[in-house]
């Protein structure tokens, strides 16, 4: 780690675009609120709750896929790019719902899937149809192995697999070939190097900027480059198939692709049109290059680094102890690296990962709600993009999985497949699915204390998470010391101090404690950020306890007072410090 820190010139520019204060909001649309009582969340559900948003203080909402799909992996399989899917109401719908945010001042972002489609996509359909067909080679179609029968096992073109525990390949009896898919095989990859296909996708961009929307989160977006040759990659021991990730995570045309796209939709738009990239798996200088001017292409990454802190590498779904020294020390590499070039998101969940407070805080009784506080504290006053996810708010915890069957996304199901056929045992794979399945994250938002949690069904596709009453918005919304309130204080202070969006970071050296202790700082200002992150008392380093004597009332604070010299079990908060103090390391 390098507490080597830039300090900017601490001017408050007035130019600088929205999202470098601004918070997004995420909503899971299945899960977010059900208007006509069929278990699943839809656009007039989320109209009903545009006050709590605004009352939020939010700047943007990131919209997961609504568009028509056979919901395979729940929405994130399109099958037509320029509708609703009726499950979720309809383009009235949306159109009102852009409205409406509007009218509070909240943007909307819509989420692009383009690096596959869905099968059942009319692209896919007629590429199906005959390999002569003028839409064969808008997907990545290639011969089985030589010398081997297609379809039989060990025949696909190379060894890879996809990232949802199958073979990345699946053979195409009629035409005789074998399409590629890094998800699901209901998910097949386009062809970006065709470009028709690049045509296609910078058109229906267009039609939604028209339409009214704020810009785009772009799933998987850096996975968009295939190289020409498919060629096999490494098994490493114990595994089914190989990662195809070194191959594909920054392909060769990449950079490319993105600027073209800037050049195709952007440029005769207005600059504060918002370009998020998901980028598993890229570098701090990959996404420094991705991001550094707006010609690039993306405005910002959403980089994977500090959720696998706790995974065993390589594997998502197997948990390790978290180590808060490593989490600390991976966020100030990417803070340092992006620091004046680029520009990152700050997260801690999303509907692909679990719940922030049971993974990073303490869900039991007597932590929870100064836990969910300390650990968004420490996370979003880094420099960043805030993107939190629906329900954070109030402190969710994750879904209540206790057996196989209680396990929806198509990630955990197939894994749990994968994990019968090599006989493992069940019970152990579901323990570690509990922690790290993206189900946790999918339970409906709890509104109230009824008892559908004010979500709007009685019977939703996913159960409501097992929760005591404190933890709905109804209840929070009338405890000014509530998680709500503190979320709410917090996205205004983003907003209210620029040397949270522009200031360097100098991460404090705190040994191997669980305490997460930096600076922000301009030529202005310092402001000090400190976060116990631990169910323990700690003993205050030394050269904190110095910054700490000098700081000012804080800003903004979750826990006990426990005296100068020690913090208190998820102690945290923010405070600016004097002109001539000890600041940084020796
Ligand atoms: C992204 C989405 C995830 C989806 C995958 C394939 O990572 O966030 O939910 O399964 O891409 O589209």
């Amino acid at each position: 780690m390098s507490d080597e820190a830039v300090v900017s010139d601490g001017l408050s520019r007035v130019d600088q675009p929205w999202w470098r204060s601004g918070t997004i909001y995420q909503i899971y649309p299945h899960s977010f609120a059900d208007s006509n009582g069929d278990g699943l969340g839809d656009l007039p559900g989320i109209l009903s709750h545009v006050d709590h948003l605004q009352w939020l203080g939010i700047d943007a909402v990131w919209l997961s896929p609504v568009y028509p799909s056979p919901q395979h992996d729940n929405g994130y399989d399109v099958s037509n790019y320029r509708d609703i899917d009726p499950r979720f109401g309809t383009l009235d719908d949306c159109d009102r719902l852009i409205a409406a945010l509007h009218e509070r001042g909240i943007r909307l972002i819509m989420d692009l899937v383009v690096n596959h489609t869905s099968s059942e996509h009319e692209w896919f359909i007629e590429a199906c149809a005959s390999r002569d067909n003028r839409y064969r080679d808008w997907y990545i179609w290639r011969d089985a192995r030589p010398g081997t029968v297609g379809g039989e096992p060990g025949a696909e073109p190379t060894n890879w697999g996809s990232y949802f525990s199958q073979p990345a390949w699946s053979w195409h009896e009629s035409t005789q070939q074998y399409y590629l898919h890094l998800y699901a095989s209901q998910q097949p990859d386009l062809n970006w190097q065709n470009p028709a296909v690049r045509d296609a996708v910078y058109e229906l961009m267009a039609w939604w900027l028209d339409r009214g929307v704020d810009g785009f989160r772009m799933d998987v977006v850096n996975l968009i480059s295939k190289p020409s040759d498919l060629v096999d990659g490494v098994v490493v021991a114990g595994a089914a198939f190989a990662d195809p990730s070194p191959f594909v995570r920054f392909g060769p045309r990449l950079p490319e692709y993105l600027a073209e796209m800037h050049e195709r939709v952007f440029t005769d738009r207005p600059a504060d049109l918002v370009r998020i990239g998901e980028t598993p798996g890229l570098t701090v200088e990959q996404a420094r290059r991705l991001t550094r001017t707006r010609e690039c292409g993306l405005d910002m990454v959403f980089q994977f680094e500090h959720m696998e802190i706790d995974r065993k590498p390589g594997d998502r779904l197997s948990p390790v102890a978290l180590s808060i020294p490593a989490l600390r020390g991976n966020l100030a590499l990417w803070q340092t690296a992006l620091a004046t070039e680029g520009w990152n998101s700050l997260y801690g969940n999303n509907h692909d990962q679990p719940r922030l407070v049971s993974r990073f805080g303490d869900p039991s009784p007597d932590h929870w709600s100064a836990s969910a506080k300390a650990v968004a504290l420490a996370l979003y006053l880094l420099q960043g993009t805030v993107s939190m996810f629906q329900g954070e708010e109030i402190g969710m915890i994750g879904a209540t999985l206790r057996t196989a069957a209680d396990f929806r996304d198509i990630r955990s199901v197939n894994y749990l497949r994968a994990a019968a056929a090599a006989g493992l045992d069940e019970t152990v794979v579901v323990e570690a699915l509990r922690l790290t399945a993206r189900d946790n994250a999918r339970t409906p938002v709890q509104w109230t204390t009824a008892p559908d949690a004010g979500f709007g069904s009685t019977d939703p596709w996913m159960p409501v998470a097992e929760h005591p009453p404190t933890i709905t918005v109804e209840a929070q919304r009338v405890d000014p010391d509530s998680v709500l309130h503190f979320y709410r204080a917090l996205i205004e202070l983003r907003r209210t101090h620029l040397v949270i969006a522009d200031g360097a970071t100098r991460m404090l050296d705190t040994g191997q404690t669980p305490i997460m202790a930096y600076l922000r700082e301009t030529v202005a200002e310092t402001m000090i950020v400190v976060a116990n992150l631990s169910s323990a008392s700690q003993p205050v380093p030394e050269l904190l306890g110095q910054n700490l004597r000098a700081a000012s009332t804080p800003l903004i604070q979750s826990g006990a007072y426990a005296g100068a010299n020690s913090l208190a079990p998820w102690q945290a908060f923010a405070a600016f410090l004097p002109g001539a103090t000890p600041k940084g390391a020796p």
